[in-house]
């Protein structure tokens, strides 16, 4: 976190969008304990419920045509977002990324802390966050917001989290310090500079067409430009840490949510709703 901070501020204009293969792998650990037919019925009312959410906020910012299905899929620029996009990727974030985020919605108030919007938007300035772009309509339609980490980042993760204390981004910072920790990215893979992928989100109508694959794709081609040895991702999310293994990437951590309890009362303290069940750290040698 901190290591962002201080990281120079470097900028890059565009990178062109690239074709994933579609390759699947689907894992019995990720699945866990839901039946196939649990899975399936949650599946369709979980998003069921959030297009509804996403129509209305999308029709009180007065664009809800601009994010609908497209006829070519192809028509999707990748790029660098620049500074000046802060404020529409935010309003894309609002309605497509914390409203299902599983660490955000499983604390009450289920609101996003205004500093965890900061945080994540100050990576913009490290030129390593991409947007997915309708070339038809000029809107946003995915968003991956990464920034450099180095090997003291857990320590630092842990230091923000006693500062922040008992606010929200305070108890989920100190959940990530953990997962950092415990994964141990930069002893495990002899590394000293990783990107690491704080936010992933796609459009709720344009999901499950690999637009994830393809904005993580492409930061792995930034980041190995840029010079990182290793990008990473905590897959808070059952459908990321899909997208991930399908890309290859090594699942190296997995912290379950009914196992992280709170000290004094012992009750889990992020309530995530199937099919998510855990955070699952994937990395990724560029
Ligand atoms: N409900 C049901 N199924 C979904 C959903 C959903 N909300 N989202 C994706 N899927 C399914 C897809 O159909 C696909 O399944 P399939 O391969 O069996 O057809 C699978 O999940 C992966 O789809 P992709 O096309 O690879 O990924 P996509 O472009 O849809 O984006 C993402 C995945 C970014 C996780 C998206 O679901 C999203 O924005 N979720 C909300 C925000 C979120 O939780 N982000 C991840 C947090 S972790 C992090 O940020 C690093």
């Amino acid at each position: 976190m901190l290591w962002s901070l201080v990281s120079s501020l470097i900028k890059h204009s565009s990178v062109s969008h690239t074709i994933v293969t579609p390759q699947y792998v689907l894992s019995p650990r990720i699945i866990g304990k839901c039946s196939d037919q649990l899975l399936c019925r949650r599946q369709q009312n979980n998003w069921k419920q959030s297009k509804q959410i996403r129509h209305q906020l999308n029709n009180q910012l007065g664009n809800s045509n601009q994010s609908g299905n497209m006829a070519n899929i192809d028509n999707i620029r990748i790029s660098v977002i620049q500074p000046e996009d802060r404020q529409r990727v935010l309003d894309f974030l609002r309605i497509h990324y914390y409203c299902e985020e599983p660490l955000t919605v499983g604390r009450e108030p289920k609101q996003q802390d205004p500093a965890d919007e900061e945080f994540n938007l100050s990576n913009i300035n490290h030129g390593t966050c991409l947007m997915a772009i309708n070339t038809e309509t000029e809107s946003i339609v995915g968003a991956v917001l990464a920034g450099p980490k180095g090997p003291d980042e857990a320590e630092h993760l842990f230091e923000e989290a006693a500062a922040e204390g008992q606010s929200k981004w305070g108890i989920i910072l100190k959940f990530l310090a953990g997962v950092e920790r415990d994964a141990n990215v930069f002893q495990r893979y002899g590394v000293q500079k990783a990107l690491h992928a704080h936010v992933l989100g796609v459009d709720g109508e344009m999901r499950g067409k690999n637009i994830g694959g393809r904005l993580m794709s492409e930061l792995m081609r930034l980041g190995k430009k840029l010079g990182y040895e290793i990008l990473t991702a905590d897959c808070t999310s059952y459908y990321s840490a899909r997208l991930c293994e399908r890309l290859g990437w090594e699942c190296i951590n997995a912290a379950y949510y009914a196992d992280y309890v709170d000290d004094v009362n012992k009750k889990p303290v992020f309530v995530v709703q199937p099919p998510h069940d855990c955070c699952r750290t994937f990395a990724q040698r560029l």
